[in-house]
């Protein structure tokens, strides 16, 4: 962040949040194929997702001069139980407020919340070929793992897919009971 940039507020989500932030996703839901999604979740939805989220992961905002600017959450991977300690995260700003540090500064939040929380691994889904997704994963400890060809048709084109993990430290010979 520029010294004269207006404070940012790292915060967990409240329910009235759902609209700013159904509006932030459906510019990529519309635009990009940074998501699968091809019809953009309203606030109603977006606010039911929310919930169900937060029982069992952070979900965090970043709010500046007043208004949400990105959002940042942690979801399961898989659902079956003996992958209960690794996640799947997801992060996006308002279009306009990219590149400006305060990705760096939501995510790094959700890390530390995830890692407090026990998991002891995060997975990043990005489809590729997205060089801002993927520099800003591997400047936040995520390394490439893998990726998938040709497994969304989005835009007119197949769309491949790369898996980058980042662990929260050793795992322990016997992890937290979650
Ligand atoms: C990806 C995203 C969350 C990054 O947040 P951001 O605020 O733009 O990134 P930051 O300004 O905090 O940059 C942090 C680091 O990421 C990398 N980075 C960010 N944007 C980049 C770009 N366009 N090109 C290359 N590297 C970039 C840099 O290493 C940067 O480090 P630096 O600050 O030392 O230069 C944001 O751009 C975004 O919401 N993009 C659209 C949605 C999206 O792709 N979400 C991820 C889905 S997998």
């Amino acid at each position: 962040m520029t010294a004269d940039a207006p404070p940012l507020q790292i915060r967990p989500v409240a329910r009235d949040d759902a609209a700013a932030i159904a509006a932030i996703y459906a510019h990529y839901v519309d635009h990009s194929v940074v998501t699968f999604e091809e019809a953009a979740p309203d606030a109603a939805e977006m606010a039911r997702r929310i919930a169900a989220t937060v029982a069992g992961y952070p979900w965090l905002v970043a709010e500046q001069d007043g208004a949400l600017v990105g959002y940042a959450y942690g979801r399961a991977y898989h659902t079956r139980s003996a992958y209960r300690w690794t996640c799947e995260t997801g992060i996006y700003l308002a279009h306009d407020r990219r590149a400006k540090g305060v990705g760096r500064l939501l995510y790094t939040a959700l890390l530390d919340a995830l890692g407090d929380r026990g998991f002891v691994t995060a997975i990043a889904a990005i489809t590729v070929p997205n060089d801002e997704s993927t520099r800003f994963h591997e400047a936040l400890g995520f390394v490439a793992v893998g990726r998938f060809a040709g497994v969304g048709f989005k835009q007119g084109a197949w769309q491949d897919v790369g898996y980058w993990q980042r662990d929260f430290g050793e795992r322990p010979a016997a992890p937290q009971s979650r």
